[in-house]
């Protein structure tokens, strides 16, 4: 299991274990929700959800569902190193812990703080597109230039990593998403996994005797709400859980959004419209969400529609379904530009709301304003490879044409 997908998600539903069908799930979702909207699959051990009113209600109800893979009965503990580092982090507990690692850093990604780093985003993501011209002639692949690289580069100026230090850390990063596909990748896996752990805990050292003004500072000198000091452990787990949590997600985001447009032949009318951005982006949100499923586990019995869920049981939430549902939005499956959905699931909701949502959407939107300016933007023809996740939702690589800047 990787640290990308600490879930265990990894089994797929079996009507979704083929790349095709992982690509374009909607049609699936749409069927379970009008027949088996709450289901127990025996293959996994695990229940599925796919109704908005129950999704919505399995990842925000605290009393019911614990976010905790401990608390699962057939709970076996993650494989490779790093259990506790992962799973003792914000995304994996519950209050009151949970809320006191997330005070640690809710400041620093708080709606206000991340709308003063726009003038530096556009300039990150305009050094981008500048070398990603320079390199390539009319044709790129927007994943490998521009989403994949923006939320890294982003993340490890916002940490206070070096610059110096930022090619090493992309490295690293890029391991951690990768999928172990075979056992020689997942000993490379483990093995960066434990160099990045080194590296912090040095960068932390560091910051501890010599504060900056960084987020690796704010998380190495926290002191929590009981006045105890975050133990040095959890400071290194939050560190990877930012990067873990926030960049293929965000690559996703942006790409996802690309994908949605071209389909839709709205490039070029946003492309003059920069206030209709962020709204067009709340739908890509929605029609194609980067999480497409989260987990919790039951932590008594718990009726949902029909079925009774046991004390143990694994719920698998699908935020992607939710997304989709037509008693929650109009003509859900369609596109709707300038639908400015609410109520959308794409960044969970609850205690467990996505930390990085105003980063994110900044980060989307400083990214698709200014690819908007390319002059002729389009779709190029190719065949698509879904993200090798199984509940993070995208594609591999997605080509695009234009005609200049
Ligand atoms: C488009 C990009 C993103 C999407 C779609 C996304 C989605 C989500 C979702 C669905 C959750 C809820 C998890 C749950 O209920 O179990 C979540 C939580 C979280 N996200 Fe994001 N995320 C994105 C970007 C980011 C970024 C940029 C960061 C930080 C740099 C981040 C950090 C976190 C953290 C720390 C949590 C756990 C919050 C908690 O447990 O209180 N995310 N995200």
């Amino acid at each position: 299991m990787s640290s990308a997908d600490p879930q265990g998600l990894q089994a797929f539903p079996e009507a979704l274990s083929e790349p095709d069908a992982w690509l374009e799930p909607f049609d699936w979702y749409r069927e379970m929700r009008d027949d088996s909207p709450v289901r127990y699959d025996a293959s996994r051990g695990s229940w599925d959800v796919f109704r908005h009113a129950d999704v919505k209600r399995v990842i925000s109800d605290d009393e019911a569902f614990s976010v905790n893979p401990r608390t699962a009965s057939d709970f076996e503990g993650l494989s490779g190193e790093g259990e506790g580092l992962i799973l003792d982090t914000m995304l994996f507990q519950d209050p009151p812990r949970h809320d006191d690692l997330r005070a640690v850093v809710d400041d620093a990604f708080s709606p206000r703080t991340v709308a003063e780093m726009e003038p530096r985003l556009r300039d990150l993501m305009s050094e981008l597109l500048d070398d990603a011209l320079a390199a390539n002639d009319g044709e790129m692949d927007l994943v490998e230039e521009i989403s994949y690289p923006f939320p890294v580069i982003v993340i490890a100026e916002l940490l206070g990593v070096p610059a110096e230090d930022r090619a090493q850390f992309k490295e690293w990063s890029d391991s951690l998403v990768a999928a172990a596909s075979d056992e020689e990748i997942a000993e490379r896996q483990q093995q960066s996994q434990q160099e990045m752990a080194m590296y912090f805990l040095d960068q932390l050292q560091q910051r501890r005797e010599e504060p900056r003004d960084d987020l690796l500072t704010t998380i190495a000198t926290a002191e929590l709400d009981d006045g105890s000091k975050l133990p040095q452990e959890e400071a290194l787990g939050m560190c990877m859980l930012l990067l873990i949590a926030g960049n293929i997600t965000t690559t996703n985001l942006i790409t996802n959004a690309v994908r949605c447009f071209g389909n839709q032949g709205v490039l070029s009318e946003l492309a003059g419209d920069e206030n209709a951005v962020g709204p067009a982006i709340e739908e890509a949100l929605r029609y194609r969400a980067p999480v497409q499923a989260m987990t919790r586990i039951a932590r008594s019995d718990v009726t949902l529609g029909d079925a009774t869920i046991e004390e143990g049981d694994r719920v698998v939430a699908w935020l992607g379904s939710a997304n989709r549902d037509e008693r929650a939005f109009d003509n859900a499956d369609e596109f709707v530009v300038d639908r400015a959905p609410t109520g959308h699931l794409g960044f969970g909701h609850g205690t467990h709301y996505c930390l990085g949502a105003p980063l994110a959407r900044l980060e989307a939107r400083v990214a698709l304003s200014e690819l908007l300016s390319l002059d002729g933007l389009t779709l190029a023809d190719a065949d698509l490879s879904p993200t090798r996740s199984s509940f993070i939702y995208g594609v591999e690589s997605l080509p695009i044409r234009y005609d200049g800047r």
